[in-house]
């Protein structure tokens, strides 16, 4: 006799009494904020979940999610900018609106009116961070509240920032291990951001992620690079130190700032560069990721050895000297993701870095490192900035709070 699971009429009766199950339970959970009249729906706990997909990390706490947390496969910034007229009380309400949505989403839960909840049930680790650009804080009329490097960078005189890439008033940064997922959350926070806000720029990225890569591992970036060997570690002191905001204006205590840049990577002519070539310009092996005067990755590089010529052997101008930091507490936290648009009319790659950099200070941090990459770097040869934006990343909240209260409330 066949399962009555997979036969028409098991399958009808099975769909029948989800479909009336789904329905009593959003008639039962209705949205608080909108009067009681949008329907929240609850997801057919049906759909079979693999360990990967039914992963969540927490949304509450003294910190946001999506910084610390070990990057996610995908990722996607969304910049916008507050409508005309949208002030301090309004910023609030959208923060509470947005703050429910990643509540609810991260947890593997629908969206309040969430259209496709069952889209919503694969959480994949999925974080949504909110960022405040400079803007916000203006609208606001908080000005007074904004850190002083919460605003545009110096120029540096390798960018060539494209208007479309550049600024904005409000982040939010989402990350996922699967890419429906992500997509589902993007459309539910944008959806309710539209009252207040419209879209400057979104922007896409991927890495390796612990989905097909053994954690603790460093990814590889598209040009071949093991990225992110030397960076702060979550979860040390020095992490915490060089990335959260402790000394800085109250409100943002337990935060951090961000700073995305857009950096394209002109493949053509890197392929065209050598293996030695390619290795002396950042002074690392592309193969081990160890730096040239050492064997394994995490052998710290001799920045004093010379070759039998004279010279040293990671080059003045290598990438690694110039970006490093002796004290690791003053460093960069990177989280950088690819992105890759496809491809020119000519067959071309359109990709690069999304460059995302969390410190606790954006001037006396990230500044620094950029200015003596952008004086000499031998890897500006192949890249190009054309984004940027900067942001402060408040605290996280606790249950019944939402992001951003510490500011605006
Ligand atoms: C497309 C652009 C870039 C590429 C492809 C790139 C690639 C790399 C690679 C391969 C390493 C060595 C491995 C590692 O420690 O992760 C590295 C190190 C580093 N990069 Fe970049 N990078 C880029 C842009 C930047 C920018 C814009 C900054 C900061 C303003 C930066 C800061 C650093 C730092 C701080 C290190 C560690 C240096 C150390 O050894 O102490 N990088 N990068």
């Amino acid at each position: 006799m066949p399962d009555p699971r997979f036969t028409r009429r098991g399958l009808l009766a099975g769909g029948a009494a989800t479909v009336a199950g789904a329905l009593s339970a959003r008639i039962s959970e209705r949205s608080p904020s909108t009067g009681g009249t949008a329907l929240a729906a609850t997801p057919p706990d049906t759909t079979p979940q693999t360990p990967a997909g039914s992963a969540t990390e927490p949304f509450h706490g003294v910190r946001q999610a999506g910084v610390a947390t070990l990057p996610q496969a995908h990722a996607v910034f969304v910049g916008l900018d507050l409508l005309p007229g949208t002030g301090r009380e309004a910023i609030g309400r959208m923060m509470r609106l947005l703050t429910d949505d990643a509540r609810r989403l991260t947890q593997g839960r629908p969206a309040l009116a969430d259209t496709e909840p069952e889209l919503a049930v694969l959480p994949a680790r999925l974080t949504v961070t909110f960022g405040f650009g400079p803007g916000l804080f203006a609208a606001a009329g908080l000005g007074e509240r904004r850190p002083a490097s919460v605003a545009p960078l110096p120029r540096f005189t390798i960018d060539r920032l494209e208007e479309r890439w550049t600024g904005a008033d409000l982040l939010l940064q989402i990350c996922a291990d699967d890419g429906v997922t992500l997509a589902h959350a993007l459309r539910m926070t944008v959806k309710d951001a539209r009252a207040f806000a419209r879209v400057r720029w979104t922007q896409r990225g991927f890495r390796r992620s612990p989905v097909t890569q053994a954690p603790g591992l460093t990814q590889h970036n598209l040009l071949g690079q093991l990225d992110g060997t030397v960076n702060p570690r979550p979860g040390t002191p020095d992490f915490d130190r060089a990335v959260w905001v402790n000394d800085g204006p109250e409100w943002l205590r337990g935060g951090t700032t961000l700073v995305l840049r857009r950096i394209r990577a002109e493949l053509e002519t890197w392929d065209a560069a050598d293996r030695t070539a390619k290795e002396f310009t950042v002074g690392r092996r592309l193969d081990t990721g160890a730096p040239l005067t050492g064997r394994f990755e995490h052998d710290e590089p001799d920045f004093d050895r010379l070759t039998p010529a004279g010279l040293p052997v990671i080059s003045e101008y290598a990438h690694i000297r110039r970006a490093h930091v002796k004290d690791p507490g003053m460093r960069i936290f990177r989280r950088v993701y690819n992105y890759d648009e496809g491809l020119t009319a000519r067959g071309h790659s359109d990709c690069g870095l999304l460059f995302a950099s969390y410190q606790a200070d954006v001037t006396r941090q990230f500044v620094p490192i950029q200015r003596r990459l952008a004086e000499a770097d031998l890897l500006n040869e192949w890249t190009t900035p054309i984004g940027s934006a900067v942001f402060a990343v408040p605290p996280g909240c606790a249950e019944g709070g939402w992001i951003g209260e510490t500011l605006l409330s």
